[in-house]
């Protein structure tokens, strides 16, 4: 089968994060997302792929290519403007030719491929649409079915007085070409608010496939910080520590000082260095080229690339991206820094702060 993945939404929850970054390339333990997603569906033989892009296209072509180097067969299917959900698919039209999976490209998920696409099958669907349960359903797309998994009704974003399940969409689709004949062209169209009702009005065959395996969508900060705790504590099969066995895994030409302590479980990518006394403590992530100087304390914290932390900085439930540089002293909280932020000498980054790229905080 094969699967077009939505990678061309604007990431405005994730901001700063995604305004140098689309949301599909943010990393994860050191990896681009959307790296475990074409692993994954390699995993269960898709490998004819399509990427619906649009906006920040250029860094997933340059990293990913034709997909080869995945041994996977990649093509991009461009917006110049996003056209929505269902818009996006229509424009990938030419590339359907069959029953097609596509996915929410901002979803980290176990679920069986393999053993929904036999569910469709054997339904004889026209639509299959992956549901999970959450606590919260207001954020997603309620889903109610009858006990033979029939959709009856899809509410987008429901108010908290019209919640009758945990069931969501979970952001996987097999749908057949006949759903696209229902897309008009070159319109924004959403799956969620116009073509999923639209098929439930007309009573065609949509079925619900439930699965309560690993599942979260990574388009706001606490869930992509939910994301690197789950993995690095064993919770999706996707990730393992060297089989569980080390707590802290360091990439090539680290420089560690002895008397830094690194409680793990972290990941730090290649050519870090990291000073006399430094404290790495709880869920850790520190990408490649960074340097922790002297002293300095990082706590369940995300660091992407070439992040520099001078000597006596404190730095908590943070998230920094790359290039970004932390004046010695400096306390941050609970904060999300975009690329090239410079934060002064002795300053405090208060908690929920969120700093643009290239702003210099004194
Ligand atoms: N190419 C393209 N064009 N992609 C788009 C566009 C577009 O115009 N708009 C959104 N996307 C992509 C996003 O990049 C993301 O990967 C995916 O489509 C879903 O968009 P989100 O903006 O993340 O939607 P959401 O999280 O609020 O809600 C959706 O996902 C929930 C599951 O996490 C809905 O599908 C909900 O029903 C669902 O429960
Ligand atoms: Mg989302």
């Amino acid at each position: 089968m094969k699967a077009v993945i939505l990678s061309g939404g604007f990431g405005t929850r994730l901001r700063p994060l995604t305004i140098n970054t689309p949301k599909s390339m943010v990393p994860v333990l050191n990896i681009p997302f959307l790296e475990y997603f074409i692993k994954r569906l390699k995993s269960h033989k898709v490998s004819d792929i399509a990427l619906a892009v649009s906006y920040l296209a250029e860094p997933i072509k340059d990293y990913f290519g034709d997909g080869s180097r995945f041994d996977v067969k990649l093509s991009y299917t461009v917006e110049e403007t996003p056209l929505g959900t269902a818009g996006a698919v229509k424009n990938a039209g030419g590339f359907i030719d069959g029953p097609t999976l596509v996915f929410n490209g901002d979803i980290f998920t176990d679920l069986d491929l393999t053993a929904m696409m036999e569910n469709h099958n054997q339904n004889k669907a026209m639509l299959t649409i992956a549901l999970t349960p959450v606590e919260d359903p207001t954020s997603y797309g309620l889903v109610e079915t009858d006990n033979r998994n029939r959709i009856l009704r899809f509410l987008e974003k429901p108010n908290p007085d019209e919640i009758t399940t945990n069931m969501i969409n979970a952001g996987t689709y097999i749908l057949e070409p006949e759903v696209i004949s229902l897309i008009p062209s070159q319109t924004n169209c959403s799956f969620e608010r116009d073509i999923f009702p639209l098929l439930l009005r007309e009573k065609k065959d949509v079925f619900a496939y439930p699965a309560d395996c690993y599942w979260i969508d990574i388009g706001k900060p606490e869930n992509y910080f939910q994301l690197h705790y789950d993995l690095l504590n064993g919770k999706s099969n996707q990730y393992r520590f060297n089989n569980g066995k080390k707590k802290v895994v360091t990439g090539t030409h680290c420089i560690i000082h002895p008397s830094a302590q690194i409680t793990g479980p972290a990941v730090i990518g290649n050519n870090c260095v990291i000073g006399e006394d430094v404290k790495i403590n709880g869920s850790v992530v520190i990408g490649s080229n960074c340097q922790i100087s002297n002293n300095s304390v990082v706590d369940d914290s995300i660091l992407w690339n070439s992040v520099h932390v001078e000597p006596l900085a404190r730095i908590k439930h943070t998230i920094i991206a790359n290039n970004s540089h932390i004046g010695s002293g400096s306390t941050i909280e609970e904060a999300v820094l975009g690329n090239n932020a410079i934060i002064g000498y002795g300053q405090h980054v208060k908690a929920g702060r969120l700093v643009s790229p290239n702003t210099i905080v004194n």
